[in-house]
């Protein structure tokens, strides 16, 4: 994929800073890099922003800062050290998929607070809409959101990969459990 000039300039601050270079080696969905998913998703945003007459760099970097976290969500008991991750939390809520949005959001203030705006911060916010009930609040959000999903569902080849994607995977454990009984 041959990624326009224009979009280069939007992104290459944070691309190549060393934060954002570390996204290379957290694994995302099969065997995608957190890296390559948000470039694809801030390039595809920043494409539909243009053409719907939107804030198209904010859409640009809000779709590469959506999945800023900071740390891989899926990873051996080698990663786990070599990253330094935290046990996973054994209420539901309080996995991935549920407070992934809220972490990058933060961890983007803490790496990048110069780029942010209202618009940036609420795409990354409310990406996951409508697992986060909270609706998008811009277009600009609302593309991001569309973005994610569509380039997600390329990737990921199975069903169940979608529990996992979405961070629910514990509760279908759970509910599978609760039927066999
Ligand atoms: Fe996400
Ligand atoms: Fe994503």
């Amino acid at each position: 994929m041959e990624l326009e000039k224009e979009f280069l300039d939007i992104v290459d601050e944070i691309i190549n800073s060393e934060e954002f270079q570390k996204r290379k080696k957290y694994r995302h969905h099969e065997d995608e890099s957190v890296y390559d998913h948000c470039l694809e998703v801030s390039y595809l945003s920043y494409k539909l922003a243009k053409k719907f007459g939107c804030d198209y760099k904010s859409a640009a970097i809000g779709g590469l800062l959506h999945d800023f976290y900071p740390y891989p969500w899926q990873y051996t008991d080698e990663e786990k050290v070599i990253f330094n991750i935290p046990d996973r939390p054994k209420n539901i809520f309080k996995q991935h998929g549920f407070t992934h949005a809220k972490e990058a959001l933060s961890n983007a203030k803490e790496h990048y607070p110069k780029v942010l705006n209202s618009r940036i911060e609420n795409i990354i916010l409310r990406h996951m809409f409508p697992l986060n009930i909270m609706p998008p609040k811009y277009s600009e959000s609302w593309i991001v959101t569309f973005a994610d999903k569509y380039v997600s569902a390329r990737v990921l080849k199975h069903p169940r990969s979608y529990y996992k994607y979405l961070g629910l995977e514990g509760m279908l454990k759970k509910i599978k459990n609760f039927l066999k009984k």
